[in-house]
């Protein structure tokens, strides 16, 4: 089978070297891809968005199997794209179709949802410029912390959680009236505070059947002890220890299954991932959001630890055997630490030659923001390389990630050096 995946990060990556391990897999393509998925896949340099060259390479390659990574492609509607097509007939999609796609690409719209299905989430209302005198008096009436959510789209920085009414009201002003983030936020969503520990869950589902993966934590937070600005992620472990049966148990009766449920109920026919946003209060989860794709740097810590042939795994979706599919997860625990370039997520330098890789033996280096060119590697962006290595419990893996980071070098080089602090 020829598959293609869609992407550039370190969740690709790590896509792409566990889809050409499996004994079904004949040839992998990544577009665009970086200096990691060069490895392991011919990279193609188009952009996902642009569904005409998608088209082009699913003809051209041969693909039977397109992976989509992040959400911008299906909140646009490629999966849609790629059924309508009469060329492209029989083409398999990982990622659900555009209205699906609206739990992750509109706030209000997963809200929505949640309530109807009487998933456990924060209390929330939603509001438009026009409502503005009544979001104000909504915030007056009640208590603070105020989490202020764009409606859509904003590339993870949407979200504002202030302490101050006034300054919840200013901020709610900018968002409505002043494009704050964008079109995003020309609907807001006020929602109350949900005090807890954070953790994500995935699940492959068909629409009808799920299989669960690892769930894992991811530290948001650029600086130690999780503080200063949102980052895309700076590292992740799996499985988080506080996962405990019980609350398992829990998330998959009281979230997972109504979820699945409610895809059915609504006429969602949701094909690919479902990553769960998840806060436990207390021992009680609640969902803070849904993305309709892996997490980044999540996956480079959950792929790791399935044994199973994962090319196999995203085939039982479309044969009927998810259901069946015996999913070997590997016991020991995965340590993800992410190495980003001085001044992510704000400004930052690129063109700093990468070097060490050869030195590392026991861990798995995944490739985001790293070029190779003329034989040298070099860094292309934000994020640009996520260290993963399992161990015997999370202080071991963490030992032997934090072991290889010390070996690879590149100018104003970071990473947090507290990865698992908490746990
Ligand atoms: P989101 O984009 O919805 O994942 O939100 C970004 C971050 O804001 C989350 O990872 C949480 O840390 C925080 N957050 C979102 N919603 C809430 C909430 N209702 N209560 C507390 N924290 C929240
Ligand atoms: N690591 C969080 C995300 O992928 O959205």
């Amino acid at each position: 089978m020829n598959v293609l995946i869609l992407g550039s990060g370190g969740r690709e990556h790590c896509f792409a070297e566990s889809i050409s391990k499996s004994k079904n897999c004949d040839k992998v393509f990544v577009a665009p891809g970086n200096s990691g998925t060069s490895l392991v896949a011919e990279n193609l340099d188009f952009s996902p968005l642009d569904f005409d060259l998608v088209k082009e390479a699913i003809t051209k390659y041969n693909i039977q199997l397109v992976v989509v990574g992040p959400e911008d492609p299906l909140v646009r509607g490629i999966h849609d794209f790629i059924l309508s097509d009469p060329i492209l007939k029989g083409v398999k999609v990982i990622g659900p179709k555009q209205k699906a796609a609206q739990l992750e690409g509109s706030k209000d719209f997963a809200k929505n949802f949640l309530n109807r299905h009487n998933i456990p989430t924060a209390k929330h209302r939603t509001f438009t410029s026009a409502q503005f005198k009544e979001a104000c008096e909504y915030i007056e009436k009640n208590p603070p912390p105020y989490v202020l959510k764009a409606d859509g789209l904003a590339a993870g920085k949407g979200v504002l959680i202030i302490y101050d009414a006034n300054q919840a009201k200013e901020e709610l002003y900018q968002m409505l009236f002043k494009s704050k983030f964008g079109a995003a936020s020309s609907s807001v969503v006020i929602e109350e505070f949900l005090d807890g520990i954070e953790l994500s869950c995935f699940v492959l589902t068909d629409g009808k059947n799920y299989k669960i993966l690892p769930g894992a934590k991811d530290y948001k937070r650029i600086g130690k002890g999780d503080t200063g600005l949102n980052t895309g992620g700076m590292g992740a472990i799996s499985p988080p220890p506080f996962l405990t049966n019980i609350i398992k148990d829990k998330i998959e009766k009281r979230i997972i299954y109504p979820t699945i449920k409610g895809f059915e109920t609504d006429n969602l026919d949701y094909i690919g991932f479902v990553f769960f946003g998840l806060i436990l209060v207390g021992q009680d989860p609640y969902v803070i959001e849904y993305n309709v794709r892996m997490g980044d740097p999540e996956t480079q810590a959950v792929l790791p630890r399935i044994n199973s042939d994962f090319l196999e795994l995203l085939n039982s979706v479309f044969t009927g055997n998810l259901c069946d599919f015996d999913l070997q997860i590997d016991q020991k625990s995965s340590a993800t630490v992410v190495m980003v370039s001085g001044g992510y997520p704000e400004q930052y330098e690129k063109n700093k030659e990468i070097k060490g890789l050869d030195k590392v033996k026991e861990s798995k280096v995944f490739h985001a923001g790293a070029i190779r060119e003329e034989g040298l590697l070099r860094t292309n962006g934000g994020r640009v390389l996520a260290v993963t290595s399992l161990g015997k419990d999370i202080k071991e893996s963490l030992e032997a990630s934090y072991k290889s980071i010390s070996k690879i070098e590149f100018e104003n080089q970071y990473y947090r050096r507290d990865i698992g602090f908490d746990l």
